[in-house]
């Protein structure tokens, strides 16, 4: 039977507001709740049949681990709007361990952070399960089944992606994201056993409410002190403490609420963060000690004013992206994710949508630290499925454990602030949908009432007059999950020209752009004129014949989806409107997958405004000229053209009121924005030479750019990221290569191969260049630049020492840089 006693430690509540506050956190000394159980796996890609054979070749390896990633671009799995990219299959895990005797007495599970896909786990022979979900955490009680001592333990796990195509996109398969061995007293929090919340928040003092789920597997009636610290900083700012008595094999609730006078609060500025530490205590003694990171803060979505966070108003400035490191594939690195982080953070972006599934728990904790408003989406499809062999088969027997699974897992992250119940999903046009989408909601509710509720929805006016490619050739019903009552925000993907009309179609409730813009472009590629606006595909629903033989697309803010909207005019609308609160541009990184408009044997997207390696579009300056405080004078294109050719040239700037451009030291006019225009451009023949730009303000110079025209490519140059990184097998320096004439100037077009090679404790982790159409491995030791770069990335090694790093390219001088491991 399960019992749940609720104890609101009021009075104890009210003598702890004086509790001495000075103890240090770091009194607590346990052994680790929680190790990683990410080393010395054994692989194995094949069936069951040849996995089981004598001579089965298995390979040592660490995961985090993504068998695509090292799979070869091929016609016969191309990527499309039905994923793709590189292969699937069927892979194998294992792993012996041992286990001290002494912890025999103790509960041992482990946690799977994510599995691509449908994976089954066996211990010691003994099968522990199945979950089909590819993005969900999942934990299994080991403790029934092991070993102690000398004789090791096994586990196994199969992974199973051969079912393809199951994505949209790039999903990566395997063993993709960390594992982690937990102990625990047999009187414990569970996995995921605690939920915080601050009912009251204020600059002045906020409340804390901390509810813990207690587990007793003791057959025995347990009682004892359940303490709660509150950490800010790693000193310890209040403690509470209640009763507790749990029956045998049985599990309580207790929860319990302190005060913290001037909170810091939580801002995408400043993300200030918490943490409660909860003690079991019995007879005196800490039986089990589990740490929850928070953060306090006050929002709410109004539908005059949009998003308002801590009192103050401001704009939601999103990215969508999907869960691909670029080369690295699926695989979880957290500097990885960390360096995608902290070039969206540089353009200005605050907020990120998980699209359009759970993300990596180290991503959710990079958002809390780094201060992003986090949409975590739950799923692409729901009972209808988008592709063959997709979630949609699990729907039915799982979807209400992985959406419960999700909240539990990430509803203490201060950087979510909305739950979405799906992306485009097909029920959204029938009752079914409404019911869907009450009963997702429901289950959200329960496991959070914190956060609103939304949806990526397809916006029910399908013909506009505005705008020709948006209409379809039968009309669409309403929307029936926009009006089903679920939703705490509307959602809509695209159709821009509505969002100013949102208010009249729905007086209520408030309005989030989920998905917007789906503009295209290759990373330093131009064409001219600049100034019309390409629509590629013509239609959603005719195949695309037109475009470049070479699969390239201007980078001038001019080719989109026609569902989608270039850049500067999304981004005009939401500025706006004060209502429209914000909005998550499709994307802020290219990804594997989804060549739009393109097929093979283009592999990768071109909506990113960051290109595959993480090297900028032009767009990026656009945004970071409009989203931060950093002066910003970008000028576009190259300046490697033929003689007299019409050319334009545009200016990204902030922070000035004009721009001037000179050619050669001649003046070519002096251009200010226009109304609402985010840009200005010239148009005159190209002569080579050298472009100079020149953003004055009151007549005073604030910023001057020069772009030159290259000669032949003739050096390399080499440029790390960070060039001392952790000695911890984990931590990667990116490295930009550049070819450049002799001059040290980039040479806009040229894609020599560079060559890599490492000496020292490091080792090349992947190489990539941004070009959608490249089908060089990621896993190779050189690749072509794409226009004058190319990235490498070292993996650290666990010695510390210096990494040389050489890249060399035939009838070009090598560069050479050195990375010291620490
Ligand atoms: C949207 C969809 C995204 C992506 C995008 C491309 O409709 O939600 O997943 O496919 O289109 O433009």
């Amino acid at each position: 039977m399960l019992q749940k006693s609720y104890i609101l430690s009021a009075l104890i509540l009210l003598s702890s507001f004086f509790y001495s506050c000075k103890k240090s956190s770091s009194e607590v000394s346990h052994a680790p709740r929680k190790i990683s159980f990410n080393e010395d796996w054994q692989f194995f890609l094949g069936d069951s049949s040849k996995m089981a054979s004598s001579g089965a070749q298995w390979r040592t390896l660490n995961v985090p681990h993504d068998w695509s990633i090292e799979g070869e671009f091929s016609p016969k799995h191309p990527a499309g709007v039905g994923g793709g990219a590189l292969p699937g299959g069927l892979g194998w895990y294992k792993k012996k361990f041992s286990l001290a005797a002494k912890d025999s007495t103790r509960l041992t599970a482990v946690t799977f952070d994510g599995v691509y896909q449908d994976s089954k786990v066996w211990i010691n022979g003994k099968y522990l399960g199945n979950r089909p979900n590819g993005y969900i955490g999942f934990q299994y009680d080991l403790t029934l089944f092991l070993h102690y001592g000398n004789e090791p333990n096994e586990i196994l796990v199969k992974v199973n992606n051969a079912h393809q195509p199951n994505s949209r996109w790039y999903s990566g398969s395997g063993i993709y994201r960390n594992v982690w061995l937990t102990k625990t007293d047999k009187l414990h929090v569970p996995l995921w056993g605690t939920f915080v919340t601050t009912p009251q928040v204020s600059r002045d003092s906020a409340l804390i409410q901390v509810e813990a789920r207690l587990v007793n597997q003791y057959r025995s009636v347990k009682n004892g002190i359940l303490e709660t610290s509150l950490i800010y900083r790693d000193q310890q700012v209040n403690l509470v403490a209640s009763e507790f008595e749990i029956q045998a094999q049985d599990t309580s609730e207790v929860t319990q609420q302190i005060k913290v006078l001037q909170p810091q609060l939580w801002s995408t500025e400043d993300p200030q963060l918490y943490s409660v530490v909860t003690r079991i205590k019995v007879g005196g003694e800490v039986v089990d000690e589990y740490t929850t990171k928070f953060g306090i803060r006050d929002f709410t979505f109004d539908l005059e004013k949009g998003f308002i966070l801590n009192g103050e108003q401001l704009k939601i400035k999103g990215v969508n992206n999907h869960h691909d490191l670029g080369p690295l594939g699926a695989a979880v690195n957290k500097r990885a994710i960390e360096r995608q982080l902290e070039i969206m953070k540089e353009m200005g972006v605050n907020g990120i949508r998980t699209a359009h599934n759970p993300p990596a728990p180290e991503l959710l904790e990079l958002t809390d630290e780094m201060g992003f408003i986090v949409m975590a989406e739950s799923f692409d499809m729901w009972e209808n499925a988008k592709t063959a062999n997709d979630y949609s088969n699990f729907w039915d027997e799982w979807h209400e454990r992985d959406v419960k699974d999700m909240l539990l897992r990430d509803r203490n992250h201060p950087s979510i602030f909305i739950w979405s119940i799906g992306n485009e999903v097909p029920e959204q046009w029938s009752e079914r949908g409404a019911e869907i989408g009450r009963e997702l909601a429901r289950i959200t509710k329960e496991f959070d009432p914190t956060r609103p509720v939304t949806a990526g929805m397809n916006p029910p006016v399908h013909t506009n007059e505005d705008d020709v490619t948006l209409q379809f050739d039968e009309p669409q019903q309403p929307n029936a999950l926009a009006g089903s009552g679920a939703l705490d925000l509307i959602g809509y993907n695209y159709a821009h020209q509505t969002w100013p009309k949102h208010q009249v179609n729905f007086p209520q409730p408030p309005f989030i752009a989920t998905e917007t813009t789906s503009a295209l472009a290759t990373r330093g590629f131009y064409e001219f004129p600049s100034d019309t606006t390409k629509i590629w595909p013509v239609r959603w629903d005719i195949p695309f014949d037109g475009g470049n033989p070479d699969h390239t697309i201007s980078a001038f803010d001019q080719v989109r989806t026609p569902w989608g909207s270039t850049h500067e005019t999304t981004w005009k609308i939401i500025k706006k409107h004060e209502f429209l609160s914000g909005f998550y541009i499709w994307t802020g990184f290219d990804y594997l997958g989804e060549p739009t408009p393109y097929g093979w044997p283009s592999r990768s997207s071109y909506f990113g405004i960051v290109d595959l390696a993480g090297f900028p579009k032009d767009t990026y300056y656009m945004y970071k000229s409009e989203w931060t405080n950093e002066p910003v004078l970008h000028i576009l294109p190259h300046w490697n053209w033929e003689e007299g050719q019409i050319v334009d040239v545009w200016a990204y700037y902030n922070k000035a009121d004009e721009v001037e451009l000179f050619l050669n030291g001649e003046t070519m006019g002096t251009k200010k924005k226009q109304g609402d225009d985010l840009h200005v451009m010239w148009r005159f023949p190209f002569k080579k030479g050298i472009l100079r730009a020149v953003s004055k303000k009151d007549g005073k110079v604030v910023l001057e750019k020069e772009v030159r025209t290259a000669g032949e490519p003739a050096k390399l140059t080499i440029q790390p990221d960070r060039s001392s990184i952790k000695a911890d097998g984990q931590d990667l320096s990116f490295i930009t290569v550049n070819i450049t004439d002799e001059n040290g100037i980039i040479a806009p077009r040229a894609n020599n191969v560079v060559h890599f090679e490492v000496t020292g404790g490091g080792k090349i982790e992947a190489v990539a260049s941004g070009d959608p159409t490249s089908h060089e491995s990621f896993k190779g030791t050189s690749h072509s630049a794409l226009n004058g770069k190319v990235l490498v990335v070292i993996r650290a090694g666990k010695e510390a020492g210096p990494v040389e790093v050489t890249a060399t390219a035939n009838g070009l001088q090598k560069a050479t840089t050195t990375i010291n491991l620490e």
